[in-house]
Order: C-alpha cells, then structure tokens, then sequence
C-alpha cells in the first residue's frame, strides 16, 4: 500500500514546527503509522548539509549554491526517508518541501519561479505531496513571534523586504498549485489550527 505524503508549508514564524508535532500525536493516537520529519534536514547527510546552508558564517554562499544544496538534500531526504515510509504504507508529515524553495530562493532570492522548479524537477522525479497544508500568517507577524529566539540561523538574519518577497512567493506557489494546497489561518490558537489541518487530513485519508 501506498503511504501519504503531506507537507506543511509557511512564513518563519507560522507555527509549523508546533501544529506538525500536534497533528502527528493526534494521528498515532488514532492509530496511524506516522513519520515526522522536516527540510533541510530530517536525516544525517541532509542535516549536514542544513549545517552548510544555514551556518551564519557562510555569508559568501552564492544564491544559486543555496538553491542547489537546498534540492540536494531534498534529494537525499526523500530517498532515505520519505520514500521507504510512503512503500511501508506510512503517513509522511514533513516540514517544507519544494514550495519552500519556490518562495525562498526562487523569489526571496529572486532567481526565478520557474528556474527553482526545474532544479527541483531533477531532484524530485515527480513526487509531489499528495497534499500541502499552508498555514497562512501575515509575515511580520511570524517574525514578531520568532523574535526572541536564542539561535538565528543565516536566513532568519534576512531583510524584512526578503521576507516579503517570501511572502509573495508563496503567493504565487498558491496560485499555481491550487488544487493540492489547502490553506489554514495560523493566527488562530493553537487547538484550532490543530483541528483545521487534521480535518485536511482525515479527509483525504477517508478519501
Ligand atoms: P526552518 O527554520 O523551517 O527549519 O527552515 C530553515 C530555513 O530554510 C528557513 O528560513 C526556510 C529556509 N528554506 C529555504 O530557503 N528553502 C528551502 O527549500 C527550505 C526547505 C527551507
């Protein structure tokens, strides 16, 4: 049986980390198999290579070597990880994946829309989520509640204007992948954005 792969996607600050580790308690407690897992990172190369691109004092790291490190440990992620768990017939919760890339490096960067998606296209062999949950919150609020956080890696030290560029990324990564990306208000408490995204998620498990 084939597993399901879904992804959670925002701004800094949306609340991803918090609403994933929820919802994948929630669905164990209902008795699925669930990986959670996040990019860059997730297993030991990709986590090597989050090291590289998030390091502070990496400053010289051209926009293009970000965006490609960013597609090679996607690479590697999905084969070590998220492949294995969807042929186990697992349910995969990963934070960020190529939408991430799309906003970052293909708007926050400003290296193209379309550039970003044919990097990944090599990188991906076509596995797109089997759906997407955005948690939509106004970015400088997402920075606001990030903000007293101890560590800053070399992407929270952006510019205010990159994160608006983000924003607009995402914008129009909703608009060009309507029909898999569902979007949740983030603002909302924590036990609604639960609730909102697992009934996502039970929908699509009901079918
Ligand atoms: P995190 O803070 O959500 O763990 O993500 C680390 C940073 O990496 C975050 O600022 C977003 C950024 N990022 C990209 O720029 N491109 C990507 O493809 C991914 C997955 C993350």
């Amino acid at each position: 049986m084939k597993g399901l792969f879904i992804t959670f996607e925002g701004p800094d600050g949306s609340g991803k980390t918090t609403i994933a580790t929820r919802v994948v308690e929630e669905l164990k407690k209902r008795g699925f198999e669930v990986v959670h897992t996040r990019e860059p990172g997730g297993i030991d190369i990709a986590e090597q290579i989050r090291n590289v691109i998030l390091d502070p004092k990496n400053t010289r790291m051209d926009g293009k070597t970000e965006a490609l490190l960013y597609a090679a440990s996607r690479r590697q992620h999905l084969v070590e990880r998220v492949y294995p768990a969807l042929n186990n017939g697992q349910i995969v919760i990963c934070e960020r994946f190529l939408d991430s890339s799309l906003a970052y490096q293909g708007y926050g960067r400003q290296l193209g829309f379309d550039e970003i998606l044919s990097i990944n296209a090599f990188a991906i062999d076509g596995t797109y989520p089997d759906k997407t949950i955005y948690l939509a919150i106004d970015e400088e609020k997402g920075l606001e509640r990030i903000k007293d956080r101890s560590f800053k890696d070399r992407l929270d030290k952006e510019s205010i204007d990159f994160h608006h560029r983000v924003s607009e990324g995402y914008q129009e990564v909703l608009r060009r992948f309507s029909d898999r990306i569902c979007i949740i208000d983030a603002s909302n408490d924590i036990e609604t954005v639960t609730s909102d995204c697992l009934n996502v998620i039970m929908g699509l498990i009901n079918g």
